[in-house]
Parts: C-alpha cells; structure tokens; sequence
C-alpha cells in the first residue's frame, strides 16, 4: 500500500509491473471519442452553423483528463468503465463549455486552443456563445437520458451542477476576473478560486465515477479528495505551463496569465514552492486512494503525469 511519501517509487514499481498508463489513456480517450461524436451528433433542428460550432470545439484534440478520470474512478470500485461514458462525455461537454466562454474576449481574450483558432475567432462572439450555451445545456441531457438507475442520475446530475455553477466553476471563473484588479491577494484565496474554477468540476468527475462504481459512501470521499488535490495540482500544473511552456506544445497561447494580471500560483509564490505545493497535492491524492490498491494503480499513475505533462 502507498503512503503519501512514496508514492513516485509506488509509482516506478507499478510500472515495472507492467502498467502502462499512455497506452490506457490511449483506450480510454478512443471510447471517450467516440461517445462525444456521437452525443454531439445534433438533428437538423439545431443550425448548422451552430452544430458545426460546437463540434468544432467539442471534437478538438484535448487531453479529455475529466473523462478519464471519471471512467478510472469507475473501474477503481470494480466496474465497467464504459458504464461512466455518459458521465464521462456530460463532464468533457462542460469543459469544453467553459473554455469556450473562458476565451472570450470579454474574459481572457485568447486566440488558439486545442492547437486551432478559438471557437469565436472561427464562428464569432454570438455563436461561440451560444456553442457554450449548448454544450452545457446537452450535458445534463445526456446526463438524464443515458445514466441509469435514475438515482445514480440524479445523483450525478446534482454533481455536475453544483460543481458547474456559481458555486463552483462559474463562481471561480468570476473571483479569477476580480482578482486580476484586486491588490494583496493571499494564498487562501487563490487557492479558494482555484478550486473553484477548476478543483469542483475534477472532483465531481471522480464522484461521478465513483456513483456509477457503485462506491458507498467512505469510497466516494476518498475518491472526492482524490479528485479536490488532483485537481488543484492541474490548475497549478497550468499556471506554470503558461511561465514555463511552449504554445506549440500547449495549443493555446502562454504567458498571458501575467499580462492580464492574473493571480496565479507562480506569481504568487515563484516556480519551486508552487511546483513544491503541487507535488505535496498529488501526494495526498495518492495517499486518498491507497486503499484501492492494484485498482486504483491508473489513478496514482494520472495523478503524477498531471504535474509532470508538459501540455
Ligand atoms: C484547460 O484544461 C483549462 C483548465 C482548467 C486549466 P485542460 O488542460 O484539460 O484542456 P484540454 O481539455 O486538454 O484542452
Ligand atoms: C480556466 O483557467 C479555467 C476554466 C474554468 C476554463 P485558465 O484561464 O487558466 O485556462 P486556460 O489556461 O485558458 O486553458
Ligand atoms: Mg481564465
Ligand atoms: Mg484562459
Ligand atoms: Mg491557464
């Protein structure tokens, strides 16, 4: 079993013992792919210029790290993973929502993501709003119509929800604007954003899973807490990208964080307590789910490639 310590040398003998986490990422991301196609595949109800926006977006290359996790969470309780695929695409539509939204010229203003031009630069302002409007919107209709028993949708329903809204994304995405004009931010409250705009929807990607496992209630906290540090370390993963990547291998552009004034983990704290605070993070994530043992192996192995990615 791992403790928090020695989770990298867990991680070295897991791998020697034959886990391979880019070839399952690989699977993973083919169902995924295939799922998105399909439940983005509109009637002719829907514009065609809208329905050509939003799969634009939607059938981007991203790393689709929220499905994924969603799915693993899943297979660590002993299910079949192509059980969360419902949840798995719900959870990529809204992502894919709020990068949408996130680029907007009235928000941070970017012109490439997932290696294209944004989805407004392509389709302008108006559709590309309204691409998100109707990402968000067909995620809780997958959501409903495809997970079953109706309990665990529900369940995953409120989820997606909670950890979407004003209380959580959207609400984080507000504080991240109002801090770039703020003065002496401190470190509570940006990590309090950064849980928000980007923690909440991980973490409900975990509990999601975790439902459709069928996990009882001690599972589904270990796997939340899991899924709050994860997702902590990748919001700080990516403020560091944005310092010290590359746009070539990021798709989208870096070093503008410090243009707009951002409150980040770099220009707060500098690049090795932030690097420092995000290994510490995926230690207690590691530490959260020890008790899965050779289950919860691939979500160890995610875990540590979040902070050591450089996309
Ligand atoms: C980017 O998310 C936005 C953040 C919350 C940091 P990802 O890094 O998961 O972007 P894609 O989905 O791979 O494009
Ligand atoms: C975005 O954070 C978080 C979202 C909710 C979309 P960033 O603004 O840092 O994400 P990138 O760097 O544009 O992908
Ligand atoms: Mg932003
Ligand atoms: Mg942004
Ligand atoms: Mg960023």
């Amino acid at each position: 079993m791992h403790t928090p310590r020695d989770c990298h040398n867990g991680l070295k003998a897991r791998k020697v013992n034959g886990f391979d986490l880019s070839h399952y990422l690989n699977s993973r991301r083919d169902w995924v792919e295939t799922q998105l196609a399909e439940d983005s595949a509109l009637s002719s109800e829907c514009p065609s210029r809208l329905s050509e926006s939003i799969r634009y977006s939607l059938l981007a290359p991203g790393k689709r790290i929220r499905p994924c996790l969603c799915i693993m969470a899943c297979e660590a309780c002993g299910e079949e993973g192509r059980k969360a695929l419902p949840a798995a695409s719900a959870l990529e539509m809204v992502h894919c929502y709020s990068l949408i939204h996130d680029d907007l010229p009235a928000m941070d203003d970017d012109d490439l993501r997932r290696g294209r031009p944004t989805n407004h630069v392509q389709f302008g302002e108006a559709t590309a709003i309204l691409a998100g409007d109707g990402l968000l919107t067909l995620a809780f209709q997958v959501l409903s119509q495809k997970l079953s028993p109706t309990e665990t949708a529900l369940a995953c329903v409120v989820d997606l929800a909670s950890a979407a809204g004003a209380e959580g994304m959207v609400g984080g995405q507000q504080a991240d604007l109002e801090a770039e004009t703020a003065i002496d931010l401190t470190l509570p409250e940006l990590e309090a954003i950064h849980r928000r705009k980007t923690g909440r929807l991980l973490a409900a990607a975990l509990t999601m899973g975790g439902r459709i496992g069928g996990a009882d209630s001690d599972t589904l906290e270990k796997l939340k807490i899991y899924g709050q540090s994860v997702g902590l370390a990748f919001q700080i993963a990516d403020d560091l990208l944005d310092v010290l990547g590359t746009s070539e291998k990021m798709g989208k552009q870096t070093q503008k964080d410090s243009d707009h004034g951002k409150l980040t983990y770099p220009s707060l704290l500098g690049v090795e307590t932030s690097r420092q605070r995000a290994k510490d993070l995926v230690n207690q994530a590691c530490d959260a789910v020890s008790p899965f043992e050779e289950r919860g192996v691939p979500l160890i192995a995610l875990a540590q490639y979040i902070i050591e990615r450089d996309h």
